[in-house]
């Protein structure tokens, strides 16, 4: 059994990205812990809520974290994930935030993983404050992890926020920099880049929302928004992988629970750029490994297309 805690946003593709974790049948999720970013905290507690409702899993424990980032001003994607984070779907019976539990999401990291040593691993798919944080309160924990997969940072300075920068990075520059330098554990990176090099066809989007399942349907209501954004031209032309979708956070999850997903990664030192007008929050790579840093994390470069598929398939199944 693959031992996971999941640090989300949840914004959609975060949603995603949950439901294919309690649909893999190797997966125990610990703990769900929430992050300021696609939607103010509130929300992204109250969707992570929603979606394990759908999937009737509100047993796991979910908990509240960061509302902010720990320097600068807090950013939200709203225009992209629907000002709720879930593309304003009204939801009359989502559960109450009273459903949280009482620690603070730092705390139930630092728990949960010295009660497992050598065995969570920990999927982040938001900003990183909270982990960040985290490894402040107890610099040690993180040598305890099995491994870290993050969804965020770029390889070729080319930004879906600002011009150089990617999301979940340029909403907390700080703390990314803090959780690549000291997470030493095995780290996997997924990249902006990478996911619009690993897009889905159109064709399978349907096929995918298309099963009659109560998820798929909750799937493709909260999707609506964020698909018009997508399928802009400006984003269109970004999709290297071709014409259709890409569920950023989906990669990191997919690669936590399958080992053999990712069919080719690369080996470097990474860091963040803390100043600069245009460059504040992008993710320097150091392929001539200048900086002399020993900690080197995997930068995601191709996944295993068709074995990803069928996990989505299998989320909204
Ligand atoms: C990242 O930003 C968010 O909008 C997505 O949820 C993803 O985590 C992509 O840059």
């Amino acid at each position: 059994m693959k031992k996971l805690i999941l640090d989300v946003d949840t914004g959609v593709d975060d949603a995603q990205a949950i439901m294919i974790a309690l649909a893999a049948p190797n997966v125990e999720i610990l703990a769900i812990t929430c992050s300021h970013g696609n939607t103010p905290l509130d929300n992204a507690c109250k969707n992570t809520l929603r979606v394990l409702k759908v999937c009737n899993r509100l047993d796991i424990p979910v908990y509240r974290g960061c509302s902010g980032p720990l320097l600068g001003r807090t950013r939200h994607a709203g225009d992209f994930h629907g000002k709720d984070g879930l593309g304003d779907v009204p939801d009359p019976d989502a559960p109450g935030l009273e459903l949280l539990q009482k620690k603070q999401a730092a705390q139930a990291i630092i728990k949960i993983v010295n009660q497992n040593p050598g065995e969570v691993s920990l999927v982040a798919t938001a900003p990183l404050t909270n982990l960040a944080v985290a490894v402040q309160l107890n610099p040690s924990f993180p040598k305890k992890l099995k491994a870290l997969y993050i969804m965020g940072g770029n390889t070729e300075s080319r930004g879906n926020t600002t011009v150089c920068g990617e999301f979940n990075f340029v909403a907390d520059p700080e703390a990314a920099y803090i959780v690549l330098d000291r997470y030493t554990c095995p780290t996997h990176i997924a990249t902006w880049e990478f996911s619009c090099r690993s897009s889905l066809p159109w064709s399978f989007c349907d096929t995918w929302l298309a099963q009659d399942t109560d998820k798929a349907r909750f799937m493709e209501k909260i999707s609506l928004h964020t698909r018009k954004m997508v399928q802009t031209e400006r984003y269109q032309k970004e999709l290297v992988g071709g014409p259709g979708f890409n569920s950023c956070d989906t990669y990191a999850l997919a690669a936590a629970i399958d080992d053999k997903l990712v069919m080719e990664s690369e080996e470097l030192a990474v860091t963040v750029e803390l100043e600069g007008t245009h460059t504040r929050g992008m993710m320097v790579v150091d392929y001539m490994d200048l900086l002399k840093k020993k900690h080197k994390v995997f930068i995601m470069k191709k996944i295993d297309e068709e074995k990803f598929k069928q996990m989505m398939m299998k989320a909204l199944k």
